[in-house]
């Protein structure tokens, strides 16, 4: 491995799916940096010691994902305020000596909606979050930084009080049976749940309560459109996938490793939707 081209690693277990490599490699091609973005499978009882060294394995930094955010969590010297709100890191780069953690999928959430929908925190008052998962959270924290009130839905309630305990701004909190009456009043409602994913149950919520005017944004990316994502655009409401969503959230650890911040442009997103479209069997548009 030679010493002087940066590069930078997913570390995960497994680690085989995850899209990193390709939109990483799309970005120091176009850009034609000399950098390099590898997968790295540690397993859980290795993660400590490979985090640890990471420079000394030859990495400026890496994205860390299942299931090793929260020890990542624990062990950086630092960690940035998305990280410290969200209890998971998901990038890390070097300041000097010090290992710094960052998240940025709260960044990706709101960076994907502002470029689809420019302007959407002006008329947006309530936002309904359906999941208390690591997602959700970060959605959560997303969205009261941009001053939103935000009604937390899923189907274990304790799950999501604890959840909603973590920030000042507490989310309210309720169980599925509530939704309709939390639809009626909200102006964007996100899937943060895993369901609508290809190969896990469907997400069935039933739209009618919800204003016409009022954003559905589905984190879910295989298939590229979800069913939800689908039954809410023949509804007429503007429609936000959750591609977009894992692009822009890859653009802060490029920056920090490679020294130049990426655009996420419809080649991007073409690349890495034909690769989904490929693993997905076909499905999706
Ligand atoms: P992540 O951390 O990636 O967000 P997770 O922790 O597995 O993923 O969370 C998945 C979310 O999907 C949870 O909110 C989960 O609800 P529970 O907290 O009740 O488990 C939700 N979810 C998964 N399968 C579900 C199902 N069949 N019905 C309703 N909610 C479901």
């Amino acid at each position: 491995m030679t010493g002087h081209i940066p590069r930078a690693c997913v570390m995960g277990h497994p680690v085989a799916h995850s899209r990193s490599p390709l939109l990483h490699g799309h970005w120091l091609k176009t850009l034609e940096i000399p950098g390099g973005y590898d997968r790295a499978d540690v397993t859980e009882a290795d993660f400590p010691g490979f985090l640890r060294h990471l420079r000394q394995h030859g990495y400026v930094g890496g994205n860390v994902t299942v299931p090793h955010k929260q020890e990542a969590f624990r062990m950086v010297d630092e960690r940035d305020p998305a990280a410290e709100a969200i209890g998971a890191v998901n990038t890390v780069w070097y300041e000097g000596e010090r290992l710094i953690g960052g998240n940025t999928d709260a960044y990706g959430f709101t960076a994907h909606l502002d470029a689809c929908l420019p302007g959407w925190d002006n008329e947006v008052r309530r936002a309904v979050v359906l999941g208390a998962g690591g997602a959700a959270r970060a959605i959560v924290h997303a969205l009261l930084t941009r001053g939103l009130a935000v009604a937390l839905v899923n189907r274990t309630l304790p799950r999501a009080r604890e959840l909603a305990e973590h920030f000042a701004m507490r989310p309210s909190v309720h169980a599925f049976d509530e939704l309709p009456h939390a639809l009626a009043l909200a102006g964007l409602l996100v899937n943060a749940t895993s369901l609508g994913m290809t190969g896990r149950g469907s997400l069935d919520v039933d739209l009618t309560p919800l204003p016409s005017a009022a954003i559905v944004y589905d984190i879910v990316y295989v298939p590229l459109e979800t069913a939800f994502l689908k039954a809410a655009r023949e509804r007429g409401h503007r429609t936000v996938d959750g591609l977009g969503m894992l692009l822009h959230q890859a653009v802060p650890g490029f920056a920090h490793w490679f020294g130049a911040t990426p655009s996420v442009t419809p080649d991007l997103r073409a690349v890495v939707a034909s690769d989904i479209r490929a693993s997905d069997g076909g499905a999706g548009t």
